[in-house]
């Protein structure tokens, strides 16, 4: 049998402290390893497939796009980019779309947007408010984006122009708010900084302040929109309008995508300002109307919410059983349970052994993310199996 594992070790950057399973083969949301282990996915690629592994959906639109047109480039208008830009537009509170390939181009797009819109009508303002723990992309500019300390340090200095304070704090980003504050980006619920939740009426807040100073509020919705907190879109759980959304992860279900959407008011860029070889790509874009036509139509986004509230339900119930869980925090299925110490590790390793992926979102969490599409049964799956999990800790 092929060492997959030793030749990844030879020949990949080692920059991901990886599980050490290989995932061969994926349907709905169950994958299987090279030696034929069958696993419950509850990682479903970082919050990125949102309808489970090849999904038919997903499936057909691909292959049926890839039989018709496959690139070529934005210099010519192509139909599946404006199937998918007047989705987004008519599902959400934006007018106008700009589709790329992964979450942090989705932000540098905002980011850049927000900075003309200083220019053009902010005196030059610059300055973009982040808050600490957030996740914003992997760039150097993204980087000097979230808020925190381990991703700056090996590569300072980091670009200018970003000021991270405190989350669920709107005085902390009034007291930072200057005349160089062009906006404020924010995610609804952080994801990889732990599945922070704010306060119901925090964005309210926020909002309000943007107002006040004219300046932008830009949502980083690359893991809670398209349906993962129980709303299509994070910002209706809370009641606010931005003016700018980032999207990527769950928004073609696997295949590489992302996209910001401003309002008009916000959507500044002029004709050269901005582009991109493969965004909104004809495969790429055909495959992501068909998802979230999917999502839409079947209001998965309410399911969301009914086994969102089902497995938070159990876990809380695990949490009575188990002293050392300290919390269960999230909102639909963006889900963290976090204990009184740094065993995430072993849990994530003693789920895998029977048969359940989490993702350690801190060294004292885990994160599950499953896909959208999974029912109650699925749910009492990964309860049984973490329930069996933690009395093995509790026996140690
Ligand atoms: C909120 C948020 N923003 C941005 C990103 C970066 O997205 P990508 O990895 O597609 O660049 C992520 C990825 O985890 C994210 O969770």
């Amino acid at each position: 049998m092929t060492d997959w594992q030793g030749l990844e070790k030879k020949y990949y950057m080692q920059v991901v402290a990886r599980t050490p399973v290989t995932l061969v083969r994926g349907k709905g949301a169950r994958v299987w390893d090279d030696k034929g282990k069958e696993y419950l996915d509850f990682v479903a690629g970082w919050a990125v497939d949102s309808l489970g592994h090849c999904h038919p959906v997903i499936t057909d639109a691909l292959n049926k796009q890839a039989r018709t047109l496959v690139q070529t480039s934005n210099q010519f208008f192509t139909v599946p980019q404006v199937r998918l830009s007047e989705l987004l537009v008519k599902n959400s509170c934006m007018d106008r779309v700009f589709i790329c390939n992964s979450g942090l181009e989705a932000n540098e797009a905002a980011v850049k947007l927000a900075r003309r819109y200083g220019h053009l009508k902010l005196n030059g303002a610059y300055e973009v408010v982040t808050t600490f723990n957030s996740f914003h992309g992997r760039s150097l500019f993204m980087t000097a984006a979230t808020g925190q300390e381990k991703f700056h340090k090996p590569y300072v200095p980091l670009p200018d122009g970003f000021v991270n304070v405190k989350y669920n704090d709107v005085e902390a980003i009034k007291a930072v708010t200057t005349e160089k504050t062009c906006a404020v980006m924010l995610e609804p619920v952080q994801g990889e900084g732990g599945v922070n939740v704010p306060d119901d009426d925090y964005l309210k807040k926020v909002r309000e302040w943007c107002d006040t100073r004219g300046i932008l509020l830009i949502l980083d919705e690359i893991q809670t929109g398209v349906g993962r907190l129980g709303a299509l879109w994070g910002y209706e759980l809370y009641g606010v309008e931005p003016d700018i959304i980032t999207l990527a992860k769950g928004l073609a279900s696997g295949i590489p995508i992302g996209a910001v959407a401003a309002k008009e008011n916000a959507s500044v860029f002029a004709l050269g300002e901005h582009g991109s070889t493969f965004g909104g790509n004809p495969v790429t874009s055909a495959t992501a109307y068909a998802v979230l036509k999917y999502i839409i139509d079947k209001d998965i986004p309410a399911h969301v919410k009914k086994v969102g509230q089902y497995l938070m339900d159990a876990l809380l119930a695990l949490k009575n059983k188990y002293p050392f869980i300290t919390e269960v925090r999230g909102r639909g299925l963006l889900v963290a349970v976090q204990f009184e110490s740094d065993i995430a590790g072993d849990v994530l390793t003693a789920s895998l052994e029977k048969g359940l992926l989490v993702n350690q979102v801190k060294p004292d969490a885990i994160r599950l993310i499953p896909p959208l599409i999974i029912g109650n049964k699925d749910a009492d799956k990964a309860i049984g199996i973490l329930d069996a999990v933690f009395s093995g800790i509790v026996k140690r």
